[in-house]
């Protein structure tokens, strides 16, 4: 599916978020980087909806993963819609950037700007969707009241940072309520995991109401493969 099509889908009219199905984006943080390429277009070949990519600076979080440079080269090889999760210090200084090598979909997190809404205004203003993240521990009402703002709502799993780690129980809580919070209020907008999702996370958290599950090492990481991976993924939700 290409990005058009996903904007069609996102724009779908009177579409609301329970008509819209469930998707799949594939965090490349697990990917094997010395073919990327390749990489990408298994999970492309899979039927894979989303690519999400997982920027770390060493700040936010512990760990540094990639910027702008491989993002432009990943845009030269795939139309799929580029869901970047930006786990970096001072967000909307790069916005305009991330936006110009690729991205369809900006996620800042809550916790690493000082005016969550400055950044907000950042991404609308790139024409880029906007999502924010919590971490596992940032409550949810934290957003509540930006949520009409925001096109995704990113909960966090696990502690941002590294892939392969466990999904933490409580989470489910907080996006039972988001669930229940959106669809009282009509809102359009999505609710995305991110962090320990596999074969066994996955159906609680479709249940709960999820509508974007992202999967890094469960796809990648595979024995089986990335195409059966994402198909077992999709049999689940
Ligand atoms: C972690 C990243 C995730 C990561 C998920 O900070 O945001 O996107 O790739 O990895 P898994 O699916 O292995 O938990
Ligand atoms: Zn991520």
């Amino acid at each position: 599916m290409d990005v058009k099509d996903q904007f069609r889908r996102w724009n779908k009219k009177d579409s609301g978020v329970g008509e819209m199905s469930k998707m799949i984006s594939a965090s490349i943080l697990s990917a094997d980087f010395s073919c990327l390429g390749e990489e990408i277009k298994k999970a492309e070949t899979a039927g894979v909806d989303w690519l999400h990519i997982d920027v770390m600076d060493g700040v936010f979080v512990p760990n540094i993963s990639i910027g702008l440079p491989v993002i432009d080269s990943m845009r030269k090889v795939t139309k799929l819609f580029f869901d970047v999760h930006l786990m970096i210090v001072e967000p909307e200084r790069y916005i305009s950037y991330f936006r110009q090598a690729g991205a369809n979909l900006i996620t800042v997190h809550f916790e690493s700007t000082k005016d969550v809404k400055v950044a907000i205004a950042e991404v609308k203003k790139s024409g880029a969707k906007v999502g924010v993240s919590l971490k596992p521990e940032t409550p949810f009402e934290e957003i509540e009241p930006l949520l009409q703002e925001l096109d995704l709502v990113l909960f966090m799993g696990v502690e941002p940072g590294f892939g392969g780690q466990r999904f933490n129980p409580n989470v489910i809580t907080k996006i039972k309520t988001a669930r229940a919070v959106i669809d009282k209020r009509g809102l359009k907008t999505l609710i995305e995991v991110d962090g320990g999702v596999n074969e066994e996370t996955i159906p609680n958290l479709s249940k709960a109401g999820v509508d974007v599950f992202v999967a890094g090492s469960y796809i990648f990481s595979n024995p089986k493969g990335v195409a059966y991976a994402i198909s077992k993924l999709r049999d689940l939700i």
